[in-house]
């Protein structure tokens, strides 16, 4: 499989999942697909609350389950929702730094319409686990 056509698989699983949204509130419907470097995908859907701040992204979601199994050497999310490209909230864009500034992010309209950005691309001069290290190491 070519790099694109493993983008369009990611990409269709994220649409398979964006299906799954639970959301009676905003009815804005994300889906994402999380691949692993060993080649695993895990989906998510955003999940919404009558009380609104418990609401789960869909990134999010994915995140949970892949930590929640074991996994968390990531490589690649695609993300689709109901806007001309929807872009990860920077909730989640700080959720996946914590696990690299090289995971890559697609967002995708269809899947032969998408963007494709490096995590650092999207949240530039992060904060992450590096900080927290002994010296305040960052990997240069
Ligand atoms: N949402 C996501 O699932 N991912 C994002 O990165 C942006 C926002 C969801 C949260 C909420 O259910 C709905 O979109 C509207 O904000």
């Amino acid at each position: 499989m070519t790099s694109n056509d493993q983008y369009k698989d990611l990409i269709k699983k994220a649409m398979e999942a964006k299906e799954k949204a639970y959301v009676p509130y905003s009815k804005f419907h994300v889906g994402a697909a999380l691949k692993t470097k060993e080649g695993k995908i895990y989906t998510g859907c955003n999940i919404e609350s009558a009380s609104y701040t418990p609401t789960i992204c869909a990134e999010r979601t994915a995140i949970a389950k892949a930590i929640s199994e074991g996994d968390k050497d990531f490589e690649v999310i695609a993300v689709t929702g109901d806007s001309d490209y929807t872009f990860p909230c920077g909730v989640c864009r700080q959720v996946i730094r914590e696990f690299g500034r090289d995971i890559k992010v697609i967002v995708a309209n269809t899947e032969d319409d998408f963007r494709v950005y490096t995590l650092d691309e999207l949240l530039p001069n992060s904060f992450g686990p590096e900080d927290l290290e002994e010296n305040g190491g960052r990997d240069k």
